[in-house]
């Protein structure tokens, strides 16, 4: 998602991830005015410290697994959140129906299936009924960084988890759990769909680059989502 090395670009991505996240969330009448948020996979905090100006009255809290990413961010940015570090694993450190609203900007993309199964089940507890799950996810428009092996597998399965690659996407020195991922959008609206309501899927919706996923915890318990 931010390629380059220096501060200004990097806050300046985030200024622009936080612009695209309020305007998903006015789109869905979600009015950002005294709800608690949090930023799972926040890292040092980048959209939480440019999101606070909009959401004044809101409680903003931030959780990672990067426990260095967190204690810079609790560090400098203790005024505007709480951070908290999570495991690889769920449960993350909330209790049950706490959030009215969760983003996850490039966590998604990261993950295998499994893992992402996991963290969905987990912020559909930790969301409220009725609650607003925001997720982005590598789609169309970037599929240009796709190998053709890689691209025949996500079309063959809707998503593709490479451990191996290079070029551009390589994160190679990352762990095996931590690598990327490709979805299609009938991938999303199936798979995704078993744990939330797809309420829209806008392609390239994180600044044309990443598609963003608006998703909402059913307002009531064991109702059917996806077939
Ligand atoms: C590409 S960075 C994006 C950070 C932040 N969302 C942003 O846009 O600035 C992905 C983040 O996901 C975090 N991460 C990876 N696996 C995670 C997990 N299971 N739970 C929480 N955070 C995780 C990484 O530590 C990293 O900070």
């Amino acid at each position: 998602m931010h390629r380059a090395f220096d501060s200004a670009s990097y806050r300046e991505n985030g200024r622009v991830i936080a612009r695209c996240l309020v305007e998903a969330l006015h789109a869905h009448g979600v009015v950002l005015k005294h709800l608690k948020v949090l930023d799972f996979a926040c890292g040092p905090g980048r959209v939480i410290a440019e999101l606070a100006g909009a959401t004044a009255s809101c409680t903003l809290h931030g959780s990672d697994i990067d426990a260095q990413a967190i204690a810079w961010a609790s560090q400098h940015l203790s005024s505007l959140a709480p951070f908290s570090t999570n495991t690889t694993s769920a449960p993350a450190n909330y209790p049950d129906d706490t959030f009215d609203v969760i983003y996850s900007v490039s966590l998604f993309t990261h993950l295998d299936e499994a893992a992402q199964d996991e963290w969905l089940a987990e912020m559909r507890r930790l969301l409220k009924p009725g609650g607003v799950l925001l997720a982005t996810t590598h789609g169309r428009f970037t599929i240009d960084s796709c190998a053709p092996a890689e691209c025949l597998h996500q079309q063959r399965d809707g998503i593709v988890y490479q451990t191996d690659r290079k070029g551009r996407f390589k994160v190679d020195g990352l762990p095996d759990f931590y690598q990327t991922t490709f979805h299609t959008m009938d991938y999303v609206r199936r798979h995704w769909g078993r744990y939330f309501a797809i309420v829209e899927h806008v392609e390239g919706g994180l600044n044309g680059h990443q598609d963003l996923v608006v998703m909402r915890r059913p307002a009531l318990a064991g109702a059917a989502l996806a077939d």
